[in-house]
């Protein structure tokens, strides 16, 4: 079932509000007042974009796989110009077009149930300022007004795809197709975490879906999460 609402604070928060209902329950709406970002920032939602949220009850404890299967459902959707930057961004053209902020809600160390939060700019003409040169709308891309119901249902329809598969299987049940997608990979890589940065280079995404980095030799394994994850040469390059 996928509800609708002209304007929320934020689409995340009413798929709280509403946590009883079925699993896979979709929430959208054209404006949010406050829509959030990843690490507390605000995310800015006029009626250019697609900003939906998923509830899911998940059986797995490692939510961070569902930000992986929808990461995977957007670039699906938008097509072979847009790829996925580890963990939770889309990109066309090396600039952000969407972005992935799923919240999960723990009883006693269980997820009683989580939410997935995709933002897509849609209709943008252009950005202001400093985030001109890191954001980028489907519009700027291919030059054609895209159509929020058709991409609304795209990124709905994988997702129950892939989600089924992560669920009976985990992530190793789409990693192929998740590695493929991902301009991560094959780079070298800043790596910024709570305790300091490094650059490395991005060799592999493992089995429950971290990323794998040399560094001097060395295999690290990258959570989701403890991280950011930023090109050398700017934003997605
Ligand atoms: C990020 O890249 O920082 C994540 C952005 C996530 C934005 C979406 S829009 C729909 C949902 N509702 C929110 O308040 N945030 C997410």
């Amino acid at each position: 079932m996928i509800y609708y609402k002209e304007e929320v604070t934020s689409t995340n928060d009413w798929a709280k509000e509403c946590s009883e209902m079925e699993s896979g329950t979709v929430f959208t709406a054209l404006r949010q007042t406050k829509g959030k970002g990843r690490r507390g920032r605000n995310w800015v939602s006029d009626e250019n974009g697609l900003w939906m949220s998923i509830l899911l009850k998940p059986d797995f404890s490692d939510v961070s796989i569902i930000t992986l299967a929808a990461g995977l459902s957007v670039k699906k959707t938008l097509g072979d110009t847009a790829f996925i930057k580890w963990p939770n961004d889309i990109v066309m053209s090396s600039k952000k077009v969407c972005g992935i902020l799923t919240e999960a809600v723990a009883d006693n160390g269980r997820v009683n149930y989580a939410v997935c939060g995709i933002g897509v700019n849609l209709n943008n003409k252009s950005f202001d300022g400093d985030i001109s040169d890191i954001a980028t709308s489907v519009y700027i891309e291919t030059g054609k007004v895209a159509d929020r119901e058709e991409i609304l249902k795209g990124i709905t329809d994988n997702f129950n795809d892939y989600y089924n598969l992560i669920a009976m299987h985990g992530f190793e049940a789409i990693r192929d197709e998740y590695k493929k997608a991902c301009i991560t990979l094959g780079k070298d890589v800043k790596i910024v975490s709570a305790t300091g940065e490094y650059v490395a280079y991005a060799s592999d995404i493992d089995s429950s879906g971290e990323l794998i980095v040399l560094k001097d030799g060395e295999e690290i394994c990258v959570r989701s999460g403890e991280v950011s994850v930023r090109g050398l040469f700017g934003y997605g390059k």
